[in-house]
């Protein structure tokens, strides 16, 4: 059901006067890519580096949030679209906090992310973690390529579900190519280029 008789209430510390406080820009860094493609080890080394220069971040990350706030989705596409839905109204709330929050979700579906890039206008920065899935499946940090081709996973990214790539992303980083340290700097030169 969708809410009625609702009226916007605007507040006296708006997202400039918390932006002066923390003397930073809010942004949303949303990294996309196939599972085990390295997002979560580059964001969260991202984050560090923010962190070291003073930056107030926060970072939501595929599995953790399925733990909780969207503990009751699985991985049909309609559900991993709620899933990003939500994370975007989530991450427009935190950016509006004046905070720099990084996304790391596998978000396959370019209908899903191109939503949150309507939504955040110039705040959302997209960056394609390039990884080939062969290289993913040999990583298989948490064996779940191993159960996907046995069947006991359905709806696998890569294998039986797809993985629609970003047509033109802000940032690509190829972690089969570069160490996380270098694609986590490719990313803090862009925003420092940018002014973010
Ligand atoms: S998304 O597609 O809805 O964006 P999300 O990033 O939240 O996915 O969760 C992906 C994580 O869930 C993966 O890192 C993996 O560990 C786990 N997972 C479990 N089932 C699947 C599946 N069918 N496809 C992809 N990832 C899955």
């Amino acid at each position: 059901m969708e809410s009625t008789n609702i009226v916007w209430h605007k507040m006296n510390i708006d997202r400039n006067r918390r932006e002066k406080l923390l003397n930073q820009k809010g942004a949303l860094i949303w990294f996309t890519g196939l599972s085990g493609s390295g997002k979560s080890t580059v964001a969260s080394c991202l984050e560090s580096k923010l962190y070291e220069i003073g930056k107030l971040t926060y970072l939501l990350d595929g599995d953790n949030v399925r733990y909780g706030l969207n503990s009751n989705l699985g991985f049909t596409k309609e559900d991993r679209s709620e899933n990003i839905r939500r994370i975007g109204e989530v991450c427009k709330l935190f950016v509006d906090a004046g905070l720099i929050t990084i996304a790391s979700f596998v978000s396959p579906f370019k209908e899903d992310r191109n939503r949150i890039r309507d939504l955040m206008g110039k705040d959302f920065i997209e960056v394609y973690v390039d990884c080939p899935i062969e290289v993913c499946e040999k990583r298989d940090p948490k064996g779940i390529y191993k159960k996907a081709r046995k069947g006991e996973i359905k709806n696998f990214t890569g294998i039986d579900s797809p993985y629609e790539k970003p047509d033109k992303p802000e940032i690509i980083v190829s972690t089969h190519l570069n160490s996380v340290e270098e694609c986590a700097d490719e990313i803090i030169k862009y925003l420092s280029e940018e002014g973010k």
